[in-house]
C-alpha cells in the first residue's frame, strides 16, 4: 500500500518515527513536513535523534495566522496527495498540520488515518479542539490512546472505525528509555542539573502565552518553588515574555528548546515537572515522575490517577503546592497500551478497508 503521512510540529515527530519505521517494513511511505515547525531546534534535530527519514518534502508554510498557517498547508498538501495518489493519508494529533492534512485528504476521497484520535478537553476557545473534533469527523480510521479517546467518540456518534491501540508516544519513551538513561548524566552535567534537585518546565499554549497576567503569573509561581527550574523556551514563550518584559526569577533557567533525547532525560532526573504539554503530561506519567498541569483541564485524565499529575491551572499557590507535593506512593498504572501501538496500526490498516 501507498501511505502519505504529513507531520509539521515537533510532537508528530516523535510520533511518526516510530510509526513511520512499522510501516516502511511492507509499505511505501510518502513523508510530507509542512514547515509548520521550521527550525532546528524545532524539527530537525528530531529527524537526526529519531532516525526519522528525511521529508520527500517540506512545503515551507512557516508561522502565521491559523487561517494562514492551515489555508497554506491545505493547498499544498492537496497538490502533494493528486500527485501521489496515496491509498490513505496519516495524520497525528491536533495541529494546524493535522487539520489541514485532513481536509486535503477527506475532500479528494482519500481514506483519512487520524492517529491520537478522540482526545477532547471540552474547551473550543484552544485551536487544537477545533483540529482535533474537525479531523475525528472526517476520518475512516481513529486510532485511539486510550479507553478513554474511544468513550469521547462514542459520544459524539463515532464508532466506527474507531481502534483502541495505545499510545506511540509510550512505544517510543520504551523504545529509547535505555540510551536516555545512559546519557543523563551528561545531559545533567551540561546544563549543570543534580538529579532529582530541579523541576523542569515547559509553557507553549496560547491560552498561557498570549494573556500576559497569566504568563506573569505562572512566572511568579516558579519563582515562589524551593529549588531550580530548568526551562527549555519554546519560540512563542519566548517571544512573548520579551513582548510583555516579563521578569524571570532568579531560580529560573532558561534555556533554548531542547531535542527529543535530552528532554526525556531531563523529565526522568526531575523532581517533578510543570506543564502544558499534552506530551509531557504523559512522558511523566511513563517515567513515574509527579507533573503539574498549567492548565484547567486535561485531554490524558488517566494520568491524574494515584496523584501523578495535578490540574493547578495559572494559579500561583495551586502551582506550588502541587509542585511540592510528597511523590505518590503507588506507580503509575499502565492506561497506554503495550507499547505496541505502531505494530497494531499497520495490521489494522493492511486488515480492514476503510469504512468509508
Ligand atoms: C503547535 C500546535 C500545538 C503543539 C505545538 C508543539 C497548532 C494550533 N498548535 O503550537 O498543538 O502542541 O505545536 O510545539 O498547530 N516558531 C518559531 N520556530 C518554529 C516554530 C514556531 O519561531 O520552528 C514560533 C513562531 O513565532 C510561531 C510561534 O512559534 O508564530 C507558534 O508556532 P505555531 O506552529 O503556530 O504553534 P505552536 O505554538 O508551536
Amino acid at each position: 500500500m501507498k501511505f502519505l503521512s504529513v507531520v509539521g510540529a515537533r510532537p508528530q515527530f516523535v510520533k511518526a518515527a516510530v510509526l513511520s519505521r512499522a510501516l516502511r517494513q511492507r509499505h511505501t511511505e510518502v513523508l510530507v513536513h509542512t514547515g509548520q515547525h521550521y527550525d532546528d531546534l524545532m524539527s530537525e534535530v528530531f529527524f537526526r535523534e529519531l532516525a526519522l527519514p528525511a521529508p520527500d518534502m517540506n512545503l515551507g508554510i512557516g508561522s502565521g495566522t491559523h487561517g494562514e498557517q492551515t489555508g497554506r498547508a491545505i493547498e499544498g498538501l492537496e497538490t502533494v496527495m493528486l500527485k501521489q495518489q496515496p491509498d490513505c493519508v496519516i495524520v497525528y494529533g491536533d495541529t494546524n498540520s493535522t487539520l489541514a492534512g485532513a481536509l486535503a485528504a477527506a475532500k479528494l476521497n482519500i481514506p483519512v488515518a487520524h492517529v491520537e484520535a478522540g482526545l477532547r478537553s471540552y474547551d473550543r476557545s484552544m485551536p487544537e479542539e477545533i483540529n482535533r473534533v474537525v479531523t475525528d469527523h472526517v476520518s475512516s480510521y481513529l486510532f485511539c490512546p486510550t479507553a478513554n479517546a474511544v468513550a469521547c467518540l462514542k459520544k459524539e456518534g463515532i464508532e466506527k472505525g474507531v481502534y483502541e491501540v495505545g499510545d506511540l508516544m509510550y512505544d517510543s519513551v520504551l523504545a529509547t528509555l535505555q540510551r536516555v538513561d545512559a546519557y543523563a548524566p551528561e545531559v545533567l552535567q551540561r546544563f549543570g542539573l543534580k538529579a532529582g534537585e530541579y523541576f523542569l518546565a515547559t509553557i507553549h499554549r496560547a491560552s498561557n502565552t498570549d494573556d500576559p497576567n497569566v504568563l506573569r503569573e505562572l512566572f511568579m509561581a516558579l519563582g515562589r518553588l524551593k529549588a531550580p527550574v530548568f526551562l527549555p523556551l519554546h519560540p512563542r514563550t519566548r517571544e512573548a515574555l520579551h513582548t510583555e518584559g516579563v521578569p524571570i526569577p532568579l531560580n529560573v533557567h532558561l534555556s533554548e528548546p531542547t531535542g527529543y533525547l535530552d528532554m526525556l532525560a531531563l523529565e526522568h532526573n526531575a523532581r517533578a515537572v510543570l506543564t502544558d504539554s499534552g506530551g509531557l503530561q504523559r512522558e511523566a506519567y511513563f517515567l513515574s515522575v509527579a507533573c503539574v498541569t498549567l492548565r484547567e483541564e486535561t485531554e490524558w485524565p488517566e494520568t491524574l490517577a494515584g496523584g501523578w499529575n495535578v490540574l493547578a491551572g495559572c494559579d500561583q499557590a495551586r502551582i506550588v503546592e502541587a509542585a511540592e507535593r510528597p511523590r505518590p506512593s503507588e506507580p503509575p498504572r499502565s492506561a497506554f497500551g503495550d507499547g505496541r501501538a505502531a505494530t497494531k496500526i499497520v495490521e489494522i490498516l493492511e486488515r480492514d478497508p476503510p469504512y468509508r
